[in-house]
Order: C-alpha cells, then sequence, then structure tokens
C-alpha cells in the first residue's frame, strides 16, 4: 500500500516520477504528490485523488533533475492534501516519501518531538521531523538520517531529500518492498519495477534495515551498523507492453481475458522435457514429510487456498487446513507435530500474511510460498517459491491470479500424490489444457454476461452465491468479486446454510447466483435453489454441461470436476465487471482498496 518513487539525474524528473506513479497507482490512489529540487528550492506538489488530479496541479515550467513521489493508500490521516505526501520538516529543509506504518509515532513525538509543531496527522511527518531534530543537534545527515532509521518500529520504504544538498537522495526499507533502479548518469528508486521500466529494466534489490545514498552516478547500501554492502543487479523481465491496456477499456477486462494464456504458460513453465508435469523434488518432499498442511492466505487468494485444500486432501491424502491471515497470526491453531506452511499472496507482499509467515519461521517450520512477483517479501522469506506466471496483474480486483493459482495448486498436489505412488487416474497436463480451452470459450460469452448483470444485478442493493463444496469456495470469491468493484451488498453461502439463517434475507427479487458443477450435490443445490425461488429470489443458476437443466441461465462447457473453481469463476468475474461498469464504478480502482496490502 502507498508506492515511492524517486529519480536522480540529468533530466527533468517531474515526467519520470508522474509515470511512475501512475504504474503505481494499483499501491493506493486516495493522493498523490510529488517534490523536485532545482537552484530555486523544493517545488512540492500534492493533492487529493488520482495522480490525473495531481498532473493538473505540477507547474510545468518547473524543471529539476532531483525528486521524489508518492501516490498513498490513507493508514494515519484520512485522505486530503495535508496528508498527502510528501511531507516536509518544520525547516523545510527535509523532504520525504514513506510507504508502510511506524507504529511507534507516538512514542517518538512524546520522547524527541514534543516541542514540535506538525502539519499532518501522519505518522510519516515523524520521521522527516526527526532527521531534522538529530541534524539540529550537530548530526551529519546521513548520521541524523541512520540514527532516525535506528529508532523506528514498522515498516517502511522511504526516500528523502535535503535542500542544501541536491546530489543524494536518501533511502531505507524494512518490510515495505523497494528497489533502486540503475541508469547512465541517473538512478531511480520505487516500490515496484513496473514504475521505473519506462528508463531502466536493471534494478537492485534492497533488504530489511538497509539504507541507501543514491546519487546520479552511485548507490551505496550500507546496514544500520554502517557496513557497505555488495548486492548484483538483476534484470527485470517485464516488458513495459505487459503493463499496459492496450485496446481494452480496463485492466480487469484485459486480465479476465488472458486467463486461458496463463493457464497454457503456467502448464509450459511447469513441464519438463517430455511434457510431463514436474515440481521442485525438494518442495515435494517438504509436503510428503508433512503430517498437516496449513494454507495461509487473504481475500481471493484464500479462496484459491480453500480450493487447493480439497486438491491436497483428495489427490495426495495430505490432511489441510486453510486459514485467513489475519486470524492466524493472533490466534493462532494448535499445530500437528510436523506442520508445514503454504502461504498464498499474488502479490508476495501482504503484511497479514507475512506476519504468520514470520512467526512460523520463528517457530523453526518450513514454509512454501506461492506468488505471482518473483523476489516479493514473502518469496525471499519462505523456504520454497512457486511462481504463478500470471503477469503483472494490475486491476485490484483479482482475476488471473486467482485462476493461476488454482492451477498451480493443483499440479502441486498432483505431483505429491505421484511421488506417494497415488493413483488418481487424472492426467492432469491434459486435464487442465481442456480447462485452457473451457476458459477460451467462455471469453467469447461476454454480451451474455453483460445481460446477465443487467437481468439480475441493475436495481440489487444486494447479492447472493450459494453452492456447496467446490461451488461454495468459489461464490465466496464471486460474492468479493461483486461487493468490491460494484459496491453491491455480496454474500456467498454454503447452500445448506440458506435455511439456517440467511433464507431470511431472501425478498422479492432478491438476486441469487447459484454454482451446480458438482454432480453429487447437484440436486442438493437445486433444492436450494428451489428454497429460494418460493420466497421471491430471482436465481441464476451456472451449471456445468452434463449436470445442466431447463431454466439454468448459463452452461460451463463440461471440465473434471475438480477443476470446476477454474471455469465457474469466469462467468462470474465477468459479472461482477459488468455490474461495476453499470454503475459507473470505478472498476480498476474500486473506493478504499488497494492491490498490495502492506499494512496489518
Ligand atoms: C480481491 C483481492 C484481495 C487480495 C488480498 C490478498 O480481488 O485482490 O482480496 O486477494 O488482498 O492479496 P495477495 O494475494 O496479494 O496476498
Amino acid at each position: 500500500m502507498c508506492g515511492i518513487v524517486g529519480y536522480i539525474g540529468n533530466q527533468d524528473s517531474k515526467e519520470i516520477l508522474l509515470k511512475g506513479l501512475e504504474k503505481l497507482e494499483y499501491r493506493g490512489y486516495d493522493s498523490a504528490g510529488i517534490a523536485v529540487m532545482n537552484e530555486a528550492g523544493v517545488h512540492l506538489f500534492k493533492e487529493k485523488g488520482r495522480i490525473a488530479d495531481l498532473r493538473k496541479i505540477v507547474d510545468p515550467e518547473v524543471s529539476a533533475n532531483i525528486g521524489i513521489g508518492h501516490t498513498r493508500w490513507a493508514t494515519h490521516g484520512k485522505p486530503s492534501k495535508i496528508n498527502a505526501h510528501p511531507h516536509q520538516s518544520s525547516s523545510e529543509r527535509f523532504t520525504i516519501v514513506h510507504n508502510g506504518v511506524i507504529e511507534n509515532y507516538e512514542f517518538l513525538i512524546d520522547e524527541y518531538l514534543s516541542d514540535v509543531e506538525f502539519t499532518s496527522d501522519t505518522d510519516t511527518e515523524v520521521i522527516v521531523q526527526l532527521v531534522e531534530k538529530f541534524v539540529n543537534d550537530g548530526l551529519e545527515v546521513q548520521e541524523a538520517f541512520r540514527k532516525t532509521l535506528e529508532r523506528l518500529e514498522g515498516s517502511y520504504a522511504i526516500a528523502m531529500i535535503d535542500r542544501q544538498n541536491n546530489e543524494t537522495i536518501y533511502v531505507a526499507k524494512n518490510k515495505s518492498p523497494l528497489l533502486v533502479g540503475l541508469g547512465h548518469d541517473f538512478n531511480v528508486v520505487a516500490s515496484d519495477a513496473m514504475a521505473m521500466l519506462q528508463v531502466t529494466k536493471e534494478f537492485v534489490e534492497i533488504m530489511d534495515k538497509e539504507m541507501v545514498i543514491v546519487t546520479k552516478h552511485n548507490v551505496q547500501i550500507l546496514t544500520l551498523t554502517g557496513e557497505t554492502v555488495k548486492r548484483e543487479p538483476f534484470t527485470a523481465v517485464l516488458d513495459a507492453s505487459d503493463i499496459e491496456k492496450g485496446t481494452y477499456p480496463h485492466y480487469m477486462l484485459k486480465e479476465i481475458d488472458e486467463q486461458p494464456i496463463v493457464i497454457r504458460k503456467i502448464l509450459k513453465e511447469y513441464s519438463d522435457n517430455q511434457g510431463e508435469l514436474k515440481i521442485d523434488q525438494t518442495i515435494v518432499e517438504a509436503i510428503k514429510e508433512a503430517d498437516r498442511l496449513y494454507i495461509v492466505a487473504a481475500g481471493t487468494s484464500y479462496h484459491a487456498g480453500m480450493v487447493g485444500k480439497n486438491f491436497f486432501e483428495r489427490l495426495a491424502n495430505i490432511p489441510t487446513e486453510v486459514h485467513v491471515a489475519s486470524e492466524f497470526v493472533y490466534n493462532t491453531p494448535l499445530l500437528t507435530e510436523k506442520p508445514m506452511f503454504i502461504f498464498i499472496s499474488q502479490s508476495g507482499e501482504t503484511a497479514d500474511s507475512r506476519a504468520v509467515l514470520v512467526k512460523v519461521k520463528e517457530l523453526g517450520y518450513k514454509a512454501l510460498t506461492i506468488t505471482n512477483v518473483p523476489g516479493s517479501t514473502l518469496s525471499r522469506e519462505a523456504d520454497y517459491t512457486l511462481l504463478l506466471h500470471a503477469g503483472p496483474e494490475i486491476a485490484v480486483a483479482s482475476t488471473k491470479a486467482y485462476t493461476a493459482q488454482v492451477a498451480v495448486l493443483s499440479i502441486l498436489a498432483q505431483a505429491v500424490a505421484q511421488s506417494k505412488n497415488i493413483v488418481n487416474g487424472i492426467d492432469l497436463s491434459h486435464e487442465l489444457s481442456i480447462v485452457a480451452n473451457a476458459m477460451d470459450t467462455l471469453c467469447e460469452y461476454r454480451e451474455e454476461y453483460e445481460q446477465m448483470a443487467r437481468d439480475f444485478l441493475s436495481d440489487s442493493r444486494n447479492a447472493f452465491y450459494i453452492g456447496r463444496g467446490l461451488d461454495f469456495a468459489v461464490c465466496l470469491e464471486g460474492a468479493l468479486k461483486l461487493k468490491e468493484i460494484s459496491y453491491i451488498q455480496a454474500e456467498g453461502f454454503a447452500g445448506g446454510e440458506l435455511k439456517h439463517g440467511p433464507i431470511a434475507l431472501i425478498e422479492n427479487g432478491t438476486p441469487v447466483f447459484a454454482l451446480a458443477t458438482q454432480e453429487n450435490i447437484n440436486l442438493n443445490i437445486r433444492g436450494n435453489v428451489k428454497e429460494v425461488v418460493s420466497r421471491g429470489a430471482n436465481a441464476c443458476v451456472i451449471s456445468m454441461k452434463g449436470l445442466d437443466m431447463k431454466g439454468d441461465a448459463f452452461v460451463l462447457p463440461e471440465v473434471h470436476p475438480l477443476l470446476t473453481p477454474l471455469i465457474s469463476v469466469v462467468p462470474l468475474q465477468y459479472i461482477s465487471y459488468y455490474a461495476a461498469l453499470h454503475r459507473g464504478c470505478d472498476v480498476d480502482k474500486p473506493r478504499n482498496l488497494a492491490k498490495s496490502v502492506t499494512v496489518e
């Protein structure tokens, strides 16, 4: 959450910073700002709202070779111009952008800054005021910066400039992502490589509790105890076109449409030369040794985990629990003797999941991260990583990452099953190819989905999703998709639970989406549909070919029963998209949300 950028070199920094922030907008978009510095001093521009709003107030006449920028998702202090970054120290000598949360900011104010007048409600301002205080006490800027960092508790990615030195950006990181990008006669700073692909593909990773002195010719990484760190740069494999919308009106639509390609890419990435699916044997062995798997994730990734539990239990005979990360940290369940942890996270940065990972590692257990982002925090800190290969997911609502997670989980579970000599008769590679083809077919029915969104969701305040077994997991995901982008209150229920309470919510015309893809419970869910229809619901049944019945609103192509979550979710994603579009919502950037949730 929140994104930061910085530039130092020979070019005008304004446009580079603004373009970078546009690429980071997925990390937060309730206010934004840049500060650029030239001989005349520091020029600060900040605005409530999007980068587009910020652009309008940036003075085109100002030209400066050094600058920092920020796009914000509010934690401390409401979204406003005053709370927007960059923030300045009282004398306006130091200017800072920060992503993260300073947990002990109140203590720091009491301890060091009780006589300072703060201009914002943010925890960030403490950092810049503290640097100024230590400089006023007589320290050199670099030492004051280091001393400040030593006192910070919490998470931060920081870039700071000093009005008296237009040759340096002071940078630091703890728990929040941060990269330094390298160029000829310039260097850059960014929360994510995407932001600076416009100028470089060479990046250096910054580790927790490191500070970096960035000039246009040099990048010096230091530990907080003063040792110099040498680290090789890496080349970002991203292509700038991966992060463009192309002809699509929204990233979300593009990403839904990309799902068949992603499944085929996963098949390729996880196949050996003979075309057999394969997973790194050390990961398979680690899972085999476990007496229970604990899947930990948040939001959509948690829903993928619910499907994954079915794979591990049904394909590989391994008892598996799925936990919401934010609950697990503070209400850790009783663990078995040999647990193994699987973290699922598109971004690899989710703070709730990371908090569990830190705890699990302290307890001495092994962990695997399944993520879309190589080198992300959760990937670095776990023992093993499996990548999703879904390509950048920019829309806040996760779509292709979900299906990629489910596909990778199926491949992993099957690899473990094979290694345990469990014969389940599934040719997974073939079945996933069928899924990819089915997805291709599903992508051709956009008009139908748009009509379904009109028929069922036009004037609704709420909507319900019902299903059983694997369908229930997909119902939770369908409901999440709808609520987060259209703001229609949507809930998923296990079909059998309706009569225990939720059915009281059914009124004339209440939309109820029902999934029917599982043969063993087809009649049961049909019974549940009858129960809601007889109470006035407007039911939309989405069934699978072979299980379909007269009156079903949409029939999915047939795929292996275990893999239905990969395709039943697709119409639900499209329907949510169109429902949000019809309501005039900002599909890719829904209110109050951010793509990468780096605060607990
Ligand atoms: C919903 C959505 C969120 C994320 C959740 C976890 O569409 O995107 O619910 O799934 O914030 O994020 P990751 O997977 O990055 O850990």
